[in-house]
């Protein structure tokens, strides 16, 4: 082997520049690959140890083998310091401050005419009363003429109802027909409230929308009277504002009650003071009723000389808006989130 000592003495060098200037884990390990793997300069040196005299096996035996010992020193160093440092890198990249307030996800909640419509079954229900429901779309019978509505009502003008195409179906105006379909399947004596919603063909403004909901009730039996109808409006009034209430029930007329009563309620902002919410008279109309009309029964199948019974219907609306203060209908309406937010 021609001039080992030189040889071995570049090999040291080249190694010691080429481990210094290494610049990762990778870089490195192909240097102890060119050295000291399977074909590296000093494996081959070393394997070729016993073709050589003893004087110069021992000699560049020992050599190769420091070469072979500062190689793997260099390495462990610099390849424990990437490690580290690729480490620290990766808990960077993936660091979590768990102290950090976490975000809140955005949640949505029923709306408050929902709310206030649950609140108000929940009261009923707790009376005694079935939660009813009945269709949008309506024939002219069960919204008009079974209420004991004439023929030649204005109620039934293009004007107020919205007529579907075929001018026979119509979307209700009401949920008094409600009445009659339950009655139809149903014998005295019953107990039903009818919420939902209600068309109108209406000019908007802020009491006026297109749809909007009611709340009907129903109790038939062998003696139900107007005391009953008194006594059950004064508890779900109470219950349902939550404090003393005061109601005034004066004269009305509607075509399916006989006698048929406006139900007022001591403004419930003003306690009769007069303010907004009342229109300065100290008293908010909250709902028409009266006794069941002895047509009505009949229309249902039900014999008015054995039953009677009263009913009512309350625009819902107005009542969130009694509640909540709030003096615009258009506003449940709006999807304006800074409003429902509020509820
Ligand atoms: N249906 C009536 C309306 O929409 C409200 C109403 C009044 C319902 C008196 C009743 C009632 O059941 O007895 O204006």
């Amino acid at each position: 082997m021609a001039a080992p000592k030189i040889d071995l003495k570049t090999l040291k060098n080249k190694a010691k520049i080429e481990l210094e200037k290494a610049k990762d884990l990778a870089a490195l390990d192909e240097i102890l690959r060119q050295y000291l793997g399977k074909k590296g300069q000093i494996t081959l040196i070393l394997r070729s140890l016993k073709d050589l005299s003893q004087a110069k096996r021992a000699k560049i035996g020992k050599e190769a083998n420091e070469i072979k010992k500062l190689i793997e020193a260099q390495y462990q160093k610099k390849a424990k310091i990437f490690k580290e440092k690729s480490h620290k890198h990766s808990e960077l990249k993936d660091w979590l401050d768990i102290t950090r307030p976490g975000e809140k996800p955005k949640i949505g909640h029923l709306h408050p005419i929902t709310q206030a419509l649950k609140k108000a079954e929940e009261i009923f229900q707790a009376m005694g009363f079935t939660v009813v429901e009945g269709p949008e779309i309506e024939t002219e019978w069960y919204n008009f003429d079974a209420l004991n509505f004439p023929p030649d009502h204005p109620a039934r003008d293009m004007q107020d109802t919205l007529w579907l195409k075929n001018q026979k179906l119509l979307l209700r105006t009401h949920t008094s027909p409600v009445q009659i379909r339950y009655m139809e399947k149903h014998q005295p004596p019953l107990k039903i409230i009818v919420p939902g919603r209600v068309f109108r063909s209406e000019a908007t403004d802020a009491s006026h929308e297109i749809n909007f909901y009611q709340l009907e009730g129903l109790m038939v039996g062998k003696d139900i009277s107007v005391a009953n109808l008194k006594a059950i409006i004064e508890e779900f009034c109470r219950r349902f504002f939550g404090k003393p209430v005061k109601i005034k029930i004066r004269p009305s007329f509607f075509p399916f009650t006989e006698p048929s009563f406006e139900v007022d309620l001591l403004c419930v902002n003003c306690l009769g003071q007069g303010c907004s919410a009342c229109q300065r008279t100290g008293w908010m109309e909250m709902m028409g009723a009266g006794m069941v009309h002895p047509n009505v029964l009949k229309n249902a199948g039900i014999n008015p000389k054995m039953w009677q019974g009263f009913a009512f219907g309350l625009g819902f609306d107005r009542w969130v808006m009694a509640k909540h203060k709030i003096n615009d209908i258009r506003l449940f309406y709006g999807g304006d989130l800074r409003f429902l937010k509020q509820f």
